[in-house]
């Protein structure tokens, strides 16, 4: 006999109700997101940790239950990423930015991955600085990779995926043999040298306070993040951004997004047909 759970389902009030508590506490906008989608996500949820209604879950919410805003906002960020997306852009810094970097800081670099999900792009910014031969023991370059989702930045700590999982779905062969082993069948680590160089810690975004503690930043990576957020908390963001960054810092985005509507004091600049935002000097 199979025993079937209830059917759940969110009622329209408590759903809204979530998706403003998300949006308040993260800037991410699921007004877009299709309701059933949201919907699974939470009936996921409330099995897991046994409530039995939306409702419910509003009103543990409403008492400023911090576990489980956390478990809201692992349930509901999308952590997708993969090693090597996007590789121009892991290009355009090694290549074009680490040299007048690293000329003009004296061999100290500060690179952020702002949104890193699971780690994939830390590590590939890692592996690439580490193939062009930037990393020695005479500089200081570190990569500091941030996420409001606590599960993804422990399996980004970790540094442990699933070889069928969809992070290696452009890694070139060269680099899974060079800079991954392999502990168990079906599994990869990444290097223990490509784990030391990236350093991870949890940091929403939108909180203010916390963002105002990253300074002397050269680059910052946040590719994939913005697009969720709603136009006041992208401008917040980008603002914090640019308080982050040292004079001729820069910005890197995801091709797929764009700060159009966002009033900004960058300079936009073209860089092997990559669009990237620099502080001006
Ligand atoms: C789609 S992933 C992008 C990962 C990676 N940057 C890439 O381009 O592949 C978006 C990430 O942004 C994170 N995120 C969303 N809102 C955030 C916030 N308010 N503060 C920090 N991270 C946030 C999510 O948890 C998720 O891991």
């Amino acid at each position: 006999m199979s025993l079937m759970l209830p059917q759940q389902e969110c009622d329209e009030r408590s759903l809204q109700m979530i998706i403003d508590f998300v949006k308040r506490e993260t800037g991410i906008d699921l007004g877009d997101a299709p309701r059933k989608n949201i919907e699974r996500k939470l009936v996921r949820l409330m099995q897991e940790l046994g409530y039995s209604s939306c409702r419910d879950l509003v009103d543990v919410l409403l008492d400023a239950d911090e576990a489980l805003l956390q478990h809201l906002i692992d349930a509901l960020t999308v952590t997708e990423s993969y090693f090597f997306r996007e590789e121009v852009h892991f290009r355009v810094l090694s290549r074009q930015i680490m040299p007048k970097l690293l000329k003009r800081s004296k061999g100290s670099v500060r690179i952020w991955c702002a949104g890193c999900a699971r780690g994939e792009e830390p590590y590939t910014l890692a592996m690439y600085l580490l193939e062009d031969g930037w990393i020695l023991p005479s500089r200081d370059i570190r990569i500091y990779a941030t996420d409001i989702n606590r599960a993804a930045l422990q399996v980004g700590r970790d540094g442990l995926y699933s070889e069928r999982s969809l992070s290696f779905r452009n890694t070139p062969p060269y680099f899974l043999e060079k800079y991954f082993e392999r502990p168990e069948d079906h599994l990869y680590r990444v290097r223990r040298l490509v784990r030391d160089l990236v350093e991870f810690s949890y940091l929403n975004l939108v909180d203010r306070e916390a963002m105002g503690r990253m300074r002397d930043i050269d680059v910052i990576f946040c590719r994939n993040v913005l697009y969720y957020f709603n136009r006041y908390a992208k401008k917040q963001v980008v603002d914090s951004f640019h308080a982050s960054l040292n004079p001729g810092g820069f910005l890197f985005i995801s091709g797929m997004e764009s700060l159009h509507k966002v009033p900004h004091d960058f300079e936009m600049k073209v860089l092997d047909q990559v669009t990237l935002y620099q502080k001006r000097v």
